[in-house]
């Protein structure tokens, strides 16, 4: 699945003061923590049994058994839609109730690796029955003497035979069992649509609603479909049967083979047998039939087809021809890339209404929330389009790497992760070159990874597997630092062998673990040969020893910050963390590249641990300064000696140009960051963002304001964010001015995307911090859409900021409007952008009532709830509502995602009350994502309690003093 893709970048950018990478970053962590909806309640935690069962002590199946082939036989008894015949006027006629039950069949076809009087699987919340065991080699039934199920976080389900399983001998296992079709989002869950959208009359005929049976089963629901070995590496071949009503339609991974009627009501669909995979991508949807699809034309170059599906209004409308297109071209890069074929005929995506999270890659059958798969064409936002584009290719990239080669176990989860996110840079950049959005994104997880592992109680890409073993441990590994630094670490690597190298490693390791499972190791055995044969690259070079470069990049949590002196020539490293008084002796590889204005040369040394570098390469002799880390290919912060900042600022000043684009956003980040960990002063990082008067790149842009977001944080209920505001109004009134004529024409700049982002970038800026052109402008736009009688003129990148700050400047009739136009979209990208705009209100009674609707699933859908409150929470004027607000109703809003919306509605804590209210809410029985979020607060509220006491002060004076001379150039 995707991991920061909850959000929109550009609606990101556009949001509130937060920024690309924080908002990216939380969304993320979204994702991961649907599991635990209704059983995360304020209980006592599960004790664990401490009798003594025979095998297994542990979480993990015991490895005796070797499943080889899944029959399943499915019976879906949901309605797709139920219609009211004849009126109620005839009362012979009795409409049918919904039906959310579930029957079916398996037969586990396995090999017995080692004797065993017992098997064990995983199964929950199912009512399994009739077990048959099969020794096939003599075809003679093992009689089975007990069916027991674990009260555990285990799930297993025990089988005890009367018989003894012999090594290397054949079995199968036949069980019976039924289920409920589940509510929430998880395993096989309903969504519901009303067909007709567009018809405001049907939105409350009972006969428009549809319903739709969707799995969901990353990383531990496939055991709640169906009894299974439900472990990343007991990969089998699944032969799936659906039987579902006559009036719907249903997708698998594979292919269809045979569709048959059974009688007036049922049909049954058999498919193909999937490719041997893990069982959390198994994966089926039965939608109603009128749910249709855009096909991809095939020519002759194209084996495989896909289809994407959608409801009936969206496909007549055209809103899946991107994705398919987009698909068909990824798909081709992706071939000639790896040089190997996917691995099916088919790709089906389909654009659900309910899903959480935003997707998921089950192999040939990728499923989406309507967000991430529809485009609108003069609706959407042009910086949607790039979402879709990422997402996709996110997905696709893991049909390679994450379906075909799959992590051993969930810890190196970053396998799958990191290396999706990775290739997606690549992927998009290839199909869309337009969108220019390579180093915006490889910057967006840099920061996210910088940020969350700049905490003590960050993990490491790869933890040891024996740490990582119920399933609230797996959930808390899809988080910034599989996805984000798994990527970011991946490319240091690229850069540190070549790309071309790096591409034939990972070429080799598919080819030779393709249907099979790894480890780290085995990636960098493979990257190792493909470096090998580099005899050119190993010559210059002198590490190449792969495993040992990396491992301390993926075994220890954190990355370095690396000081350079550059009066003395002193190089040293140390582990970054934004607590200082914590200690730690992790040290790491570190290959520093670095330029200086004294040579046109780009130099490169290694730092072995702590062993010295070549001093005399970083002495300044003649005041010429240095600047390492270009482009930020390493996953490491640097920090100089006070002269050398004092160069590179100035630097900035005269002519930023010298310095390559990426490291003037970095360096910004890195003073403040600095200073966040007291190893530079606070005034340095302000004096950082002096140059931008005269920037108009994006990433300096961005870079600023995400790190004065924590002051903004910090200070918005002070009196420190009166100066601050005219500070920042005065910084960007250029960039504002810039745009204008763009602006207030309603149009973007069409060639570059960067310069897309700015724009967007300058509204948010200008209109928060007063810029009164800006919120006239504002007001103005929107004021005309509420007169215009359903004609919207505002461009549709601008709008999710329009709306916004258009919503935050007005009154009741304003923000009515925005819930009106909510409620009757039916353009999903258009509803995001007005749900958060809701949020924008200053009205603290407004944001009340917003809240209280978060509980209501027809006015916000439950996948909705937990971004909701979170943009309510990043309000100033709402945070405190938020707060409260999810500690009275956390059963029903952390069914989403309560790690995020701990994080998000903590964010301002600085003060020692809030500390202590964070510690109280820690005593509830939380559930993993959410408790790991709640300690992760606590240690960020300890820092921001310090910080705030340490600098309150000298920033007020810093803000006061620059805007007091602004306001004399003024006069
Ligand atoms: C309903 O069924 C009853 C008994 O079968 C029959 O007598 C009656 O005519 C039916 N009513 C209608 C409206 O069809
Ligand atoms: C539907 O459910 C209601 C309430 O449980 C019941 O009275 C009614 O008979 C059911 N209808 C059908 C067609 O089963
Ligand atoms: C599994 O269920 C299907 C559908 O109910 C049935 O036709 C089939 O016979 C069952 N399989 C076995 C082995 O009983
Ligand atoms: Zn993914």
């Amino acid at each position: 699945m995707p991991l920061k893709f909850g959000t929109s970048k550009a609606i990101a950018i556009a949001f509130g003061v937060l920024t690309v990478s924080s908002i990216g970053g939380m969304l993320t962590m979204v994702i991961l923590f649907k599991a635990q909806t209704q059983n995360v309640t304020m209980t006592p935690p599960p004790t664990m049994p401490t009798t003594t069962l025979a095998p297994p002590p542990q979480m993990r199946l015991p490895k005796s058994l070797v499943p080889q082939k899944y029959e399943i036989v499915l019976a879906v008894q949901l309605y797709t839609k139920i219609i009211e015949e004849g009126n109620g006027s005839n009362p012979n006629i009795t409409t049918p109730n919904q039906t959310m039950i579930f029957t079916g069949n398996s037969t586990v076809h396995f090999q017995c690796a080692q004797k065993t009087m017992s098997i064990f699987l995983n199964s929950r919340n199912l009512n399994v029955s009739s077990p048959v065991v099969l020794n096939k080699g003599a075809n003679r039934n093992i009689k089975v003497s007990g069916l027991k199920h674990y009260d555990d976080e285990s799930d297993f389900l025990e089988l005890e035979l009367m018989d003894a399983l012999e090594a290397g001998g054949n079995y199968s296992l036949y069980l019976s069992f039924h289920g409920e079709v589940s509510d929430n989002l998880e395993a096989l869950y309903l969504s519901r649509y009303t067909d007709g959208i567009f018809d405001y009359e049907s939105v409350d005929d009972p006969n428009a609603d549809r319903f739709i049976a969707a799995t969901n089963l990353q990383p531990t629901d496939a055991r709640k479909v169906f009894p299974c070995f439900d472990e990343p590496d007991m990969k089998a071949v699944f032969e799936l049967t659906i039987i579902h009503r006559r009036e719907s339609r249903a997708l698998g991974n594979a292919a269809p083979r045979e569709n048959n009627i059974i009688d007036d009501e049922w049909q049954y669909t058999i498919f193909k047998p999937t490719p041997k995979m893990s069982t959390y991508l198994f994966a089926f949807t039965v939608v109603d039939d009128s749910f249709t699809f855009t096909r991809s034309p095939i020519s002759n170059t194209d084996r495989v087809e896909i289809n994407t599906y959608a409801r009936p209004e969206a496909i007549d409308a055209g809103h899946a021809d991107y994705a398919t297109e987009i698909a068909r071209k990824l798909l081709r890069f992706y071939e000639s890339q790896f040089e190997l074929k996917y691995a099916m005929e088919k790709i089906d995506q389909i654009a659900l209404p309910d899903l959480y999270p935003a997707a998921m890659e089950n192999w040939g059958l990728i499923t989406y929330q309507e967000g991430f798969l529809l485009y609108q064409e003069g609706v959407s936002s042009l910086l949607h389009k790039e979402d879709i584009a990422t997402v996709i290719a996110h997905e696709l990239a893991h049909q390679w790497f994450g379906n075909a080669v799959t992590m051993k176990w969930w810890n190196d989860l970053w396998l799958n992760e990191g290396i999706a996110t990775y290739l997606s840079y690549f992927a998009v950049d290839s199909v869309e070159p337009t969108f220019n959005i390579k180093e915006i994104s490889i910057m967006n997880d840099l920061h996210d990874a910088f940020r969350e592992d700049a905490l003590a109680s960050s993990h490491p890409l790869s933890p040891p597997p024996d740490n990582i073993t119920t399933t609230n441990e797996i959930l808390g590994m899809f988080d910034s630092i599989s996805y984000s630094k798994g990527a970011i670490v991946l490319r240091m690597l690229a850069n540190h062998v070549g790309e071309v190298v790096f591409n034939k490693g990972l070429q080799m390791y598919l080819k030779a673990f393709q249907y099979g499972s790894v480890e780290k190791d085995d990636l960098w055995e493979y990257i190792q040969m493909a470096d090998n044969q580099n005899r050119f690259a190993k010559a210059v070079r002198n590490t190449d020893d792969i495993a040992g470069f990396m491992n301390p990049w993926t075994t220890q949590s954190g990355y370095p910050v690396i000081t350079i002196n550059t009066t003395d020539g002193q190089v040293y490293q140390k582990q970054f963390l934004f607590n200082n008084s914590v200690n730690s002796s992790n040290s790491w590889t570190v290959e520093i590249e670095f330029i200086s204005n004294a040579s046109s040369q780009f130099e490169k040394v290694y730092l072995y641990n702590n062993k010295p570098v070549n001093k005399e390469a970083f002495i300044a002799k003649n005041g010429e300064w240095f600047l390492a880390n270009i482009n930020c290919t390493g996953y490491y912060r640097v920090n100089y000696n006070p002269e050398n900042w004092e160069r590179l600022l100035a630097q900035l000043q005269k002519n930023r140009h010298s310095i390559p684009l990426v490291n003037r956003g970095q360096l910004i980040d890195d003073a403040f960051n600095l200073a966040r960990a007291k190893l530079v002063n606070v005034t340095l990082a302000l004096n950082s963002t002096l140059f931008l008067t005269k920037e108009t790149e994006f990433l300096p842009w961005e870079s600023a304001v995400r790190n004065l977001e924590y002051f903004i944080l910090m200070f918005d209920r002070s009196e420190v964010y009166g100066p601050m505001q005219i500070y920042l109004r005065e910084q960007v009134r250029e960039l504002y001015n810039f745009f204008k004529t763009y602006t207030d024409d309603d149009s973007v700049p069409q060639n570059d995307h960067s310069l897309q982002y700015t724009q967007l970038l300058a509204i948010k800026l200008a209109c928060s911090n007063g810029l009164p052109e800006c919120v006239e402008m504002a007001k103005q736009k929107y004021a005309a859409w509420m007169k215009s009688n359903n004609t919207n003129s505002i461009h549709p990148n601008l709008r999710s900021e329009i709306y916004c700050q258009a919503v935050a400047a007005g009154e009741k009739e304003e923000w009515e409007f925005a819930w009106d136009m909510y409620q009757t979209s039916s353009n999903t990208s258009e509803k995001d952008q007005l749900r958060r705009a809701l949020s924008c209100t200053k009205k603290i009674w407004l944001l009340s009532r917003y809240l209280d609707y978060t509980l209501d699933p027809e006015k916000i859908r439950l996948m909705d709830v937990g971004s909701t409150i979170y943009y309510i929470a990043q309000n100033a004027a709402g945070q405190a509502l938020a707060w409260n607000f999810i500690r009275a109703n956390w059963d029903y809003v952390s069914q989403g995602d309560g790690a995020m919306l701990i994080a998000g509605v903590t964010s301002r804590f600085s003060t020692e009350f809030e500390l202590e209210e964070l510690m109280r809410f820690q005593n509830y029985n939380l559930g993993g994502g959410a408790a790991r979020a709640v300690s992760l607060a606590i240690e960020q509220t300890q820092v921001n309690i310090q910080w705030v006491k340490e600098n309150k002060d000298v920033v007020l004076q810093w803000f006061e003093q620059k805007t007091s001379s602004v306001r004399q150039k003024e006069n």
